[in-house]
């Protein structure tokens, strides 16, 4: 499973009989879903008692999630915070009832001391990564980007648009020409991409589509075939996560770059949870996970399979 597949090699700390509830965003991609099944993995072959709540996408039915965990007297807490803002309240309830609480894959705005750590990635960083790929490829010629943005008030939609106009801003020959949010889901990316297509000469001005995740990105594509265009060609995609489908749509041409985004967040989640409980390690206060970019040269059929086994 994921923890011989994706772990260091270092010894699990030991989290077994442990109650640990899992306040979880919804199920809006390929890539949560894959952290839904990872963790739910990786607290069985820990002997952890998980308990899943999926917030449908709504930051009050975290927060009633949370306050419920507290209730039972759960020994921690893992939550994938919806949006960034509006978590100090229900944190402090937590920390008043000595429950340690560890963020999932997102950040929030709120006092450090919340929470025990946060395991995400470097978001900034992967719009980055993903901006310098485009100025890259196209080597100084004209480009028009359209942005599909994540949730709004997320900090994957906040940082991956900074990262992303950080790694062009010298590069006078890129433009985002337009940037709307997709909200993280396949349709919603769909639906505005065929918007952008329409308001820029049916994509005739459109040179890239950057997509804040692969779902949308996927959405993008299938709008970018319908509109007779050939997606990867016509119009470039680059995105972020790295799921199965992207790499399919990369193993056919059709989309350009994904940067990689593990949906491993809960081992090093217990790994710090374990060291804590057994002789009060405090963990680094941000667990930062790998960015690694993939393209067409990066054997997309065997990542595509990798990932099937390894059960996404
Ligand atoms: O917070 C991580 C982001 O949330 C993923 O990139 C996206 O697919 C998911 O919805």
């Amino acid at each position: 499973g994921f923890a011989t597949a994706l772990s260091s090699g270092a010894l699990a700390q030991d989290v077994s009989g442990k109650v640990i509830g899992f306040s979880q965003i919804g199920s809006e991609s390929g890539w949560r879903a894959a952290e839904t099944s990872v963790t739910r993995q990786q607290a069985e072959e820990r002997g952890v008692d998980l308990k899943f709540a999926d917030a449908q996408q709504k930051q009050e039915n975290q927060i009633k999630a949370i306050r419920g965990f507290i209730a039972q007297g759960v020994d921690a807490i893992l939550v994938a915070p919806v949006v960034a803002t509006g978590w100090e309240d229900v944190l402090s309830e937590a920390q008043e009832a000595e429950i340690p609480v560890v963020l999932l894959d997102r950040g929030i705005d709120a006092p450090e001391d919340l929470y025990l750590t946060s395991v995400a990635s470097d978001q900034v960083h992967e719009g980055r990564v993903a901006g310098q790929w485009l100025v890259d490829e196209v080597a100084g010629e004209d480009c028009n980007v359209v942005e599909l943005q994540g949730t709004v008030g997320s900090s994957p939609a906040i940082n991956r648009k900074q990262g992303f106009e950080e790694a062009i801003a010298d590069a006078s020959n890129i433009t985002i020409a337009q940037s709307q949010t997709g909200d993280f889901t396949r349709s919603k990316g769909k639906e505005v991409m065929e918007a952008f297509l329409k308001s820029s000469n049916g994509g005739a001005d459109i040179c890239a589509v950057y997509a804040h995740n692969d779902d949308m990105a996927v959405g993008a594509i299938q709008a970018i075939k319908d509109a007779g265009l050939a997606p990867g060609e016509d119009i470039l995609v680059v995105s972020i996560d790295a799921v199965p489908d992207i790499f399919t749509a990369i193993a056919a041409g059709e989309a350009n770059a994904t940067v990689e985004l593990t949906p491993n967040m809960a081992g090093p989640a217990f790994d710090a949870l374990g060291a804590y409980w057994s002789d009060g390690t405090m963990p680094e206060k941000f667990i930062i996970t790998e960015s690694k970019l993939y393209t067409a040269a990066d054997d997309p059929q065997g990542e595509y399979e990798r990932r099937k086994d390894l059960g996404y």
